[in-house]
């Protein structure tokens, strides 16, 4: 039997392109892993009502991580009108496959490193080497919201937030509600990983993002715990910066910060922004870790214009494998694969569509499988 068991999940689209991107170049990289297929997306979502099986959920919880590619979701609307004749007017609903699986796994940490290669000549600077870690299970995320608000629910707030007066004269079904919570305990999980990061690598400063001034009891809970938490890692740095300012300060001088560490929407918006900086989409990675399960995937979605065109760039998907394969224990491994992806990104030889280049997306894995030595 071999030593991992890895749940794959292509997904749609481009997701299909990148792992075949991902398998030729984990395949030469001999991890003694097996490799088990699974189906997740909208495929799933047409012709059995559901994104996500049970099967998959199964798959899951047998294997020791996940390798996922890309899915594609679609409003309410349209969700409907493409389910299978037999399937509609069941009261079925589409829900994300991959916040149900953060959920689920409880993979409450999403790392983002975005570092820019040498050589990327879509770099917006050079020297910048940012580790994101943005909090994945609660939130605005955590699907408590209210349309029209409840009689109930209304009366609660009214009668215990003397703020709510402003909104008196307007009808229940004119008032939209999504309830941001953060608990003590996911604030704490993720600042510690955070520093724990930190230590492990040598680096020097994490960085708060929240906006503590103005949502005060929320963001005011994660700055207090920061706070708290920073005082047993004497040798890092705390700095505290608000979501807006940051994302000026990250224009300005992306490559003085090192770690930022953050909740799930603020955290949403600020590695889009980082991911942009290094590259965009193409090279934009991610892991969902939790205790006991971690699913690696790239940020970018399922880019239906490119769906099976192999024109995509699988260097996101790749440097996913490359956290994959640290999180697995192998970090002689993941450092050669890194190696590998920033040899080819400095030649600049074989080039996807992003970068100016006409190479497939096969190509590239090839290229950097070639200098990988198993
Ligand atoms: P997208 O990320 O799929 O693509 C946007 C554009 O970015 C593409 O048209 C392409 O020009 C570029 N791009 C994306 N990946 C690239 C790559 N690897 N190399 C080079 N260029 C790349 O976002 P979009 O178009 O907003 O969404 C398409 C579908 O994907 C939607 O159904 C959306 O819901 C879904 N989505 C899924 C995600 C996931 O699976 N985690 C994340 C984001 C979107
Ligand atoms: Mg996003």
């Amino acid at each position: 039997m071999a030593k991992y068991r890895i749940a794959v999940l292509p997904g749609d689209g481009i997701g299909r392109d990148v792992i075949e991107a991902a398998r030729i170049v984990l395949d030469k990289i001999t991890l003694d892993a097996e490799y088990i297929y699974g189906d997740v997306g909208w495929e799933f979502w047409k012709h059995e009502g559901n994104p996500l099986p049970e099967r998959t959920i199964e798959l899951l919880k047998n294997t020791d991580c996940c390798l996922f590619g890309a899915i594609t979701s679609k409003p309410k609307e349209e969700a409907e009108t493409e389910l299978e004749p037999a399937l509609k007017g069941k009261g079925l609903t589409y829900y994300s496959p991959i916040v149900k699986i953060r959920q689920l796994f409880d993979l409450y940490v999403n790392l983002r490193p975005c570092k820019a290669y040498q050589g990327n000549p879509l770099n917006y600077r050079d020297n910048i080497d940012i580790v994101i870690f943005r909090e994945n299970t609660e939130d605005l995320y955590s699907g408590v919201e209210f349309f029209p608000l409840p009689d109930q629910v209304r009366t609660a707030i009214e009668q215990n937030n003397p703020r709510m007066e402003k909104f008196k004269a307007v009808p229940s079904d004119e008032i939209a509600v999504s309830l941001r919570i953060l608990t003590k305990k996911g604030c704490d999980r993720i600042i510690r990983k955070a520093f724990e990061y930190a230590k492990k690598t040598g680096r020097k400063s994490v960085t708060i993002v929240e906006k503590p001034n103005i949502i005060r009891e929320t963001s005011g809970m994660m700055i207090r715990e920061a706070r708290q938490i920073a005082r047993e890692y004497p040798e890092i740095e705390l700095s505290e910066a608000n979501i807006d300012a940051m994302c000026m300060w990250l224009i300005k001088n992306p490559q003085n910060y090192s770690i930022l560490c953050t909740s799930n929407m603020f955290g949403d918006i600020v590695s889009d922004l980082c991911g942009q900086l290094i590259g965009g989409l193409g090279f934009a990675s991610s892991a969902n870790i939790g205790d006991n399960y971690a699913l690696f995937e790239p940020t970018h979605g399922s880019a239906p214009k490119y769906a099976r065109l192999y024109k995509v760039n699988p260097i996101a998907t790749l440097l996913a494998c490359k956290l994959m394969i640290e999180w697995l224990g192998e970090p002689k491994k993941a450092e050669l694969l890194e190696y590998s992806i920033a040899e080819v990104i400095k030649e600049g030889k074989v080039r996807t569509y992003d970068l100016g280049g006409n190479s497939t997306t096969l190509d590239v894995a090839h290229e950097i499988a070639s200098k990988l030595r198993g």
